[in-house]
């Protein structure tokens, strides 16, 4: 493969036709969901003038997409944008040619045409949709949405909740900057936005959940930030966290603040905890912003606060057995801290940086000098259908990264070599800096997946290559 191919995971805006994957339109719809990608106005701050935004069907977040777990969804997507586009359904094990990664499983679709997507839902939980063309750019516009897959028997609420977070980068009038895919934002933390929003509009005052006093309430929490981690904080509030990209836990007690790096999703539930009066919801990350405010108030729902919550029942996902697992290693290298003028690959030094700038790369991973890994001229791994593996994630950069995986759920077994107890399903998990990660999976869906940053400028400035499950 040549370094084309590179260029067109990267992001761009190119649309050639690539001979034997499918074409716009190439797919029969029966009675599809219309999913019109477009350009529109939508008022994010509370005052002043209305933003303008990209995002399906007029609105920000995109529709909630709700089935139940093994139904049949049909989506015809239709693009008005001026840029071409696909849809990659965040989290669901859908079958590779239905994934929405423009040039590896689909064309991407020009604007002025349209493409269906259509798949079953194996999996119940919170997921989410979002383009994975220009995603560093299409997705800070405003183009996302929630996509819900209820159990079989749904565990019993007063109410449910839904709150997509992300964030605008809003100047004068209120209109987004549109300072997208600047080199100093891919090779540092990622494109911050000044304006954290709460389902499409901005956090803060005018973000105010009322409820009644012992409600019980599942929140489902998406992080569609493209670059922005949140730490959140439930003030007064005792959660429990009920799922973790979609997938159930054992109910247990949040305890302190909720790492969501962008791309991770978790169900809690709120069960009036916290007494009657107003409490605030913050995002303690940086200088800290107050988010949200829950309101109690009416008469209760019932006399006492409920105990834990029954788990949800678990998919069917088929945990990776160690000892027979194989062994693959990723290093990560990069950033404006920590960039290497010199790297020891494979125990020689390399000149990483010069080469990295000379591939327009702001990250590597796996760069060797024989197997350019880093430059995606190849999948990173290549592993047998049903294949048990482990892949140490080496993090010798000092930014987090939000990894996703896409087709899998994986199982973090190890962190800089010390096993992990409570192992627990995720699709996208974020290393801290300088941190080794063992993650572990049943490579049991065929196709080629992407396995990249969700900082969506991290991925764009290198940090993206494919896994070829065959
Ligand atoms: Cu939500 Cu490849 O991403
Ligand atoms: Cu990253």
């Amino acid at each position: 493969m040549s370094l084309n191919r590179r260029r067109f995971l990267q992001s761009a805006a190119a649309v050639a036709a690539v001979p034997g994957l499918p074409s716009p339109d190439a797919l029969a719809a029966t009675a599809p969901f219309e999913l019109i990608a477009g350009v529109f106005k939508q008022q994010v701050r509370e005052t002043g003038a209305a933003s303008g935004v990209w995002g399906y069907n007029l609105q920000v977040p995109g529709p909630v997409l709700r089935f139940k777990q093994g139904e049949e969804a049909t989506f015809l997507l239709r693009n008005r944008l001026p840029q071409a586009t696909t849809i990659h359904w965040h989290g669901i094990r859908v079958p590779n040619e239905m994934d929405g990664v423009p040039n590896v499983t689909q064309v991407a679709i020009a604007p002025d045409t349209d493409f269906t997507y259509k798949y079953r839902l194996p999996d119940s939980g919170t997921y989410w949709y979002h383009p994975h063309q220009s995603s560093f750019e299409q997705v800070p516009r405003g183009l996302y949405g929630a996509l819900i897959v209820e159990e079989a028997r749904p565990v019993p609420v007063d109410r449910e909740v839904l709150w997509v977070l992300s964030d605008f980068k809003l100047g004068p009038e209120n209109q987004q900057v549109e300072d997208f895919g600047r080199v100093t934002d891919f090779g540092s933390g990622g494109r911050l936005g000044n304006v954290i929003a709460i389902n499409g509009k901005a956090a803060g005052a005018q973000q105010r959940l009322e409820l009644r006093p012992n409600e019980r309430v599942r929140l489902r929490l998406i992080n569609a930030s493209s670059a922005r981690i949140l730490a959140l904080d439930f003030t007064g509030h005792q959660p429990w966290v009920l799922s973790l990209d979609g997938q159930g836990v054992p109910p247990r007690p949040l305890k302190g603040q909720l790492i969501l790096g962008g791309g991770q999703r978790t169900d809690l539930i709120l069960d009036g905890s916290a007494g009657s009066g107003q409490f605030e919801v913050w995002d303690r990350r940086d200088k800290g912003a107050r988010i949200a405010t829950i309101a109690y108030a009416g008469s209760p729902v019932r006399a006492k606060v409920l105990g834990a919550p029954p788990a949800i029942p678990p998919n069917r996902l088929t945990t990776p057995n160690l000892q027979r697992a194989s062994r693959h290693y990723l290093a990560f290298e990069g950033g404006v801290l920590g960039m290497p003028a010199i790297g020891m690959v494979d125990g020689k030094p390399q000149d990483v940086k010069s080469i990295m700038e000379q591939h327009g790369l702001s990250w590597t991973m796996n760069y060797t000098a024989q197997h350019e890994h880093a430059l995606m001229h190849e999948p990173l791994f290549r592993f047998r259908k049903g294949e048990h593996v482990v892949i140490r994630m080496i993090n010798r950069t000092d930014f987090e990264h939000p990894m996703h995986m896409h087709g899998h759920f994986f199982q973090v077994v190890a962190i800089n070599n010390k096993p992990v107890k409570e192992r627990v399903w995720r699709d996208t998990v974020v290393m801290a800096p300088r941190q080794d990660m063992d993650i572990a999976l049943v490579a049991d869906n065929v196709g080629e997946w992407m396995f990249h940053c969700h900082i969506l400028d991290h991925a764009a400035g290198g940090m993206m290559g494919t896994v070829l499950v065959e």
